[in-house]
């Protein structure tokens, strides 16, 4: 079922549960406020009609020394005869002493109807019942002089009247209910409409985001759904530069790995064919060796960072100290700057702990140093050091080379970004940003200055423990 048909099937729904206890409560309380009224009215009716029967008692009493019932209903019957639509006079045995219907008084009517009522007028009380052909039968106790209930006075009154205006009420009541539900019917649409636009907009944005369109979602509202629609428009741009920057690296990636296979591939094909010199044989072997290792160390990063990608990776990391890290990924590239003649000083302060995974930070650390002696001049000098600053333990690494332009110092964090100096020495550009992305991973951040043409000091910055 879509989503507008139910919101309107929900408002429906709610709006009869609500309209029907209103309409049951409603008329249940005028049902029993009438009914007060009513009863209001028979208890003066009867307080009058009780008057005039003690007023005949009285004349009775005077006259005669013993009240004949039967005169005394006769009196009672030709005053009160029009009191109601039929009235009944019993004496204290319950005996119909006669009755009065519509005015015309008879003696001959059928005895009591009600007993109950008219016993418990007997016990002094005003009793009633109302039949099913809306006849109330209302019981007034006629006490003598001596305080005995001596006769039970009845008046019969039509009440459909008070049925008929119920009716008519519950009639108005009912037609009220569907004008109302018609007009809820109609607001309902109209609310589901406006209710389903924007979703369906948001939706259609998804869909185009599926097919990756990422045009604007705009909703132009302050409320939830534009929130909501931000929230996608932000994320439909970060797929796309995310989706852009996964082509750019896969292309980057088949670029970096295409120029040492091609230099492998014509190397092994020089072999091949047999005309090489001792002398020869020698650079080629070299070649060979050098761009294999380009490949390894290549290949070793793109695996790291495409396990750092995968949101998955366990970190595996311990409590280790950076300068023992330090001095180790020292003394396997010593040789390596010695080479060409550059000095590695190195000022390492025991006990800079920090949480980081020993593979993964001497893989940072190699990558930074790798890149002074590759960027130093021959002979020049590196100075490395650790030390702790205000709780951060902090790894710095400075070399006097070529150094980076100002405004390249960002960009050669980023991934396969080589700077304009980048001729100076081979590579492919991802070793800083592979620096930064562990550095990051153990809650710190790498800090790069430089100068143009005076050097480079490359820091570590990690959460002293
Ligand atoms: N110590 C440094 N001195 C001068 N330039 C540097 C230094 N370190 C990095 N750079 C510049 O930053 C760029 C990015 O360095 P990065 O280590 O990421 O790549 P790479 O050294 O070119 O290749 P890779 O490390 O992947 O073999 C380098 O190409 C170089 O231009
Ligand atoms: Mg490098």
């Amino acid at each position: 079922m879509k989503y507008a048909t139910r919101l309107l099937f929900m408002i429906l729904f709610f709006s009869v549960i609500s309209f029907s206890i209103m309409i049951l409560w409603v008329n249940k309380a005028i049902e029993h406020d009438s009914f007060l009224t009513i009863e209001k009215q028979m208890m003066e009716k009867a307080d009058l009609c009780e008057l005039s029967i003690r007023e005949i008692l009285a004349r009775h009493d005077k006259e005669t020394m013993e009240t004949d019932p039967s005169a005394v209903a006769k009196d009672v019957l030709s005053v009160l005869k029009a009191s109601g639509s039929e009235v009944r006079i019993y004496d204290a045995k319950l005996n119909l002493l006669g009755l009065a219907e519509n005015g015309i008084i008879r003696y001959d009517g059928t005895s009591s109807i009600y007993n109950e009522n008219l016993e418990s007028a007997l016990k002094g009380n005003y009793a009633y019942t109302v039949t099913d052909q809306h006849l109330i039968y209302f019981a007034i106790p006629i006490q003598d002089k001596y305080y005995q209930t001596a006769y039970v006075f009845e008046i019969v009154e039509d009440i459909s009247y008070f049925y008929d205006i119920l009716d008519t009420i519950r009639t108005i009541f009912i037609i009220g209910a569907g004008g109302f539900l018609f007009l809820i019917t109609l607001s309902g649409l109209y609310i589901a409409r406006r209710t389903t636009k924007p979703i369906k907009y948001l939706l259609r944005a998804t869909e185009k985001f599926s097919r990756q369109q990422f045009d604007p979602v705009e909703l132009n509202r302050k409320d939830e759904l534009g929130m909501l629609a931000a929230g996608l428009n932000q994320m439909g741009m970060k797929l796309k530069e995310y989706i852009q920057y996964q082509k750019q690296f896969v292309s980057n990636v088949s670029h970096e790995l295409k120029t040492p296979l091609a230099a492998i591939r014509g190397f092994s094909q020089y072999l091949q064919e047999g005309k090489t010199e001792e002398q020869d044989l020698k650079k080629i072997s070299f070649h060979l060796i050098n761009e294999s290792d380009r490949l390894t160390k290549l290949i070793n990063e793109l695996l790291i960072l495409s396990q750092f990608d995968s949101a998955t990776q366990d970190l595996n990391a311990g409590r280790e100290d950076l300068s023992e890290l330090t001095d180790c990924v020292i003394q396997e590239m010593k040789a390596n700057a010695e080479k060409r003649g550059i000095s590695i000083e190195a000022d390492l302060t025991t006990g800079v702990l920090a949480i980081v995974n020993t593979t993964l930070m001497s893989h940072a650390i190699a990558n930074i140093l790798e890149n002074a002696i590759k960027y130093s001049h021959a002979g020049g000098h590196i100075r490395v050091e650790t030390y702790v600053d205000c709780d951060i333990a902090v790894l710095k690494i400075s070399d006097q080379g070529i150094g980076i332009k100002e405004s390249e110092l960002a960009l050669v964090q980023e991934r396969f970004y080589r700077a304009g100096n980048s001729n100076f020495a081979s590579g492919s550009g991802l070793g800083l940003s592979l620096c930064k992305e562990i550095v990051q991973k153990f809650g710190g951040q790498l800090l790069i200055e430089s100068k143009l043409g005076d050097g480079t000091s490359v820091s570590i910055l990690l959460p002293l423990v």
